[in-house]
């Protein structure tokens, strides 16, 4: 029973404390919390709970990234001596002075396990700390491993600030009856030998690995990785190829507005990712960043592709590649381009059958047919003839299903990859490039035979205004936006949810009298709004800005066996709102246990 409700007012400090708006995740502080409010008397419901094993909390690193592009920091890592089936990632970092937003990717050897970017500092500095769940990689946290955290900084007279890391680890062991994968296999450009970080920075092509699987597998599912750098980092306003002259001699970022991120077994396509436009602490103007940093730009989010349907294939004991591309439109050669300058991984999650059986069945059927790609532009001219307006629009669908028959040694089933996917894009430029107006949407379903289903929807929208006097060396931009994400997840998701933390205790109690049933899926709806500017003179520079975000996190609830009927369980909310640097509101609400 808790509505905790909190405002802060105009809470002056001398170090910033910058912050991601997530849902809670479980840690044992928050166990022993729930337990805490449990024995007050309070809720009737028992959530997971802690049962005997380890509870230990260990240093994996503390290095200050000052000049370190091309240097990553690399460690050992040892497991604890005793069992855990829980991990989390604790990252703070400290930062004061002047420095752009980086990209930071931590791996354990050739796998990816973090991807996070920084805030940017102030010349007070800042602080940040962000708790990751990371319990999805038990198998590699249970083995000795290289960490190597790559995080490219660079000092000189003008971007001053180092950032100061630590990462801990915490482990811990709870009721939880999830069965995390067996096996965690790389694909990824397998640096670790040489100390180095082991993203493709892809570039036309090339972000291919071929091995050789274990025979035994019984449910595998691809996740990817990756972030557009440079000319990418804005894709969401990128124009059509045909359009990047527009305005003269400032070529505008091409290949359109839209990207996918393909996955392709042995040649053939196995499923895509539409990305969630990511926009980083300095994105479009860092007054709207700060405190509140843009959604997931502390914990970069990894997609799901379920390539059980492949098995038959993949476990015949031969080798087989796995090839990742990142695409966008190129309306020059009316075929799709293949972009430059994305950071790239991906991983296999892998679930062991018994030792000894072999995986077989039928090849994979393929259809990816229903593909359409809609185009338009139209150039405004002066009286004179000058180019001044841009206006286009993109619009793509797609549907994509992958099946098979798999042999295991549980018997037969079908497995099934389906994914049904909308993008639609509408930009207008105006004032011979200077104003940028960019409204997109992308929404779609993914659904797996293996029990697991994920629908998104990201709406986008963002206003800029550009005026720059280059003899002046003066630069002013404003900006208004409107984003959002939201996220249903049902069933076995590779990655924890935030559910662990509102789960029942015991599973032996579902159903029992009085005890909610577990969940069955998870909703997260979040959205950002807000105006900022930036004007900068020489090497000086100031960025007010608003910005409010709104978070909901819901528990699915099937209602009984073979019913249809889906009930969306309100389980915490919070709403914040930073103006000019400071938070003025943050008001976070539990109404589950408020009534
Ligand atoms: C793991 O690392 C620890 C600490 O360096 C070492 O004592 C141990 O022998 C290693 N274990 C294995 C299996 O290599
Ligand atoms: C970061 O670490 C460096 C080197 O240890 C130190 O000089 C600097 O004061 C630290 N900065 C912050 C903000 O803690
Ligand atoms: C620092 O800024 C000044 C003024 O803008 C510029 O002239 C100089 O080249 C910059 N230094 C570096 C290392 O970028
Ligand atoms: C995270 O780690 C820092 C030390 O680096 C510590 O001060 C902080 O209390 C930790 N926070 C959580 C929530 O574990
Ligand atoms: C990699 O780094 C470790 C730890 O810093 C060091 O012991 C090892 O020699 C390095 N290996 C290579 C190939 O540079
Ligand atoms: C005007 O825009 C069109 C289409 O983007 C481009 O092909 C043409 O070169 C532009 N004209 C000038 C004078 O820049
Ligand atoms: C492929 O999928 C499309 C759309 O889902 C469907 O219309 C078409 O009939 C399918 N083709 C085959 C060969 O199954
Ligand atoms: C065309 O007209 C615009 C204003 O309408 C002016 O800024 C530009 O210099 C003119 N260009 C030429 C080539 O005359
Ligand atoms: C772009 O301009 C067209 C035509 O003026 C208008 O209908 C549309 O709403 C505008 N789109 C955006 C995103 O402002
Ligand atoms: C974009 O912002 C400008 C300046 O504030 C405003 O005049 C214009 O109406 C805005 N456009 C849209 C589509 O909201
Ligand atoms: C965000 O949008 C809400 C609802 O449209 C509006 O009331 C609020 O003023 C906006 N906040 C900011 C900071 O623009
Ligand atoms: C934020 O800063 C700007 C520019 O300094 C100022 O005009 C505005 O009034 C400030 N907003 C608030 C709420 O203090």
């Amino acid at each position: 029973m808790r509505a905790s409700t909190q405002s802060i007012v105009a809470a002056v400090a001398s170090v910033l404390r910058v912050f991601q708006v997530n849902p809670p995740i479980l840690t044992p502080e928050a166990i022993s919390h729930r337990t805490l409010l449990q024995d007050e008397g309070g809720s009737s419901g028992s959530f997971v709970s802690q049962v005997p094993g380890c509870t230990v909390t260990q240093t994996l690193m503390v290095h200050s990234f000052a000049n370190s592009y091309g240097h990553p920091y690399v460690g050992p890592y040892a497991p604890p001596q005793c069992s855990f089936n829980r991990v989390t990632l604790n990252l703070t970092v400290r930062a004061a002075g002047k420095q752009f937003d980086r990209l930071a990717v931590a791996y354990f050897g050739d796998i990816e396990i973090w991807r996070t970017s920084t805030a940017e500092p102030t010349p007070n500095g800042i602080i940040w700390t962000y708790v990751k769940d990371v319990s999805h990689l038990l198998s590699l946290f249970t083995r000795n491993q290289t960490l190597i955290f790559d995080l490219g900084n660079l000092i000189n007279e003008n971007y001053t600030s180092p950032f100061n890391a630590t990462l801990q680890a915490t482990f811990f062991t709870t009721t939880d009856t999830e069965k995390r994968a067996d096996l965690i296999v790389p694909i990824s450009a397998g640096r670790c030998a040489s100390n180095k970080s082991s993203a493709w920075n892809y570039h036309y092509g090339g972000a291919l690995n071929t091995l050789v699987l274990p025979q035994n597998i019984e449910r595998a599912v691809f996740t990817v990785s990756a972030t557009g750098q440079m000319d990418e980092e804005f894709w969401y306003s990128n124009v059509l190829c045909s359009n990047v002259h527009t305005f003269g001699a400032d070529t505008l970022p091409g290949y359109s507005p839209f990207r996918e991120i393909q996955l392709l077994i042995d040649g053939d396509l196995a499923g895509v990712v539409w990305p969630f436009p990511i926009i980083f602490t300095g994105g479009i103007v860092r007054g709207f960043w700060r405190p509140v940093v843009g959604i997931d730009a502390f914990d970069i989010r990894e997609d799901e592709i379920d390539i059980t349907p492949w098995l038959p294939l993949l476990c015949d004991g031969e080798s087989h590649s796995f090839e990742l591309r990142v695409v966008g439109i190129d309306d020059n050669d009316i075929r799709s381009g293949l972009l430059s300058e994305s950071v790239l991984t991906g991983k296999i999650f892998i679930w062991l059958d018994c030792v000894g059986s072999v995986t077989s069945g039928s090849y994979p059927i393929a259809n990816a047919s229903a593909y359409s790609i809609a185009l338009s532009s139209a150039v405004g001219t002066t009286s004179n003839g000058t180019n001044c307006t841009l206006s286009y629009t993109v619009d793509v669908d797609r549907q994509l299903s992958i099946s098979s028959e798999v042999q295991t040694s549980h018997g037969t089933k079908v497995a099934v990859w389906q994914q049904s996917l909308a993008y639609s894009n509408q930009g207008n430029i105006s004032d011979y490039g200077d104003v940028q107006v960019t409204r997109q949407n992308t929404l779609g379903k993914a659904t797996s035979s293996e029990g697991y289903s994920r629908a998104f929807n990201y709406p986008l929208f963002v206003n800029s205004t550009i005026v720059q006097d280059k003899s002046a060396r003066t630069l002013f931009i404003s900006a208004s936006l409107r984003r959002g994400q939201d996220i249903e997840i049902s069933g076995h998701s590779v990655f924890p949810t935030s559910l662990e933390w509102f789960d029942p205790r015991y599973p032996e109690e579902v159903g029992r009298c009085g005890a909610h049933p577990r969940f069955s899926g998870s909703r997260l709806s979040t959205v950002q709004n807000g105006s900022a500017v930036y004007f900068s003179h020489g090497n000086t520079s100031v960025s007010p800005g608003t910005t409010q975000q709104d978070l909901s996190f819901y528990g699915i609830q099937t209602q009984a066996l073979g019913s249809s009927s889906v009930n969306l369980v309100d389980l915490y909310h919070r709403h914040v709102l930073a103006v000019n640097d400071t938070l003025v509101r943050d008001e976070e609400t539990f109404p589950r246990e408020a009534n």
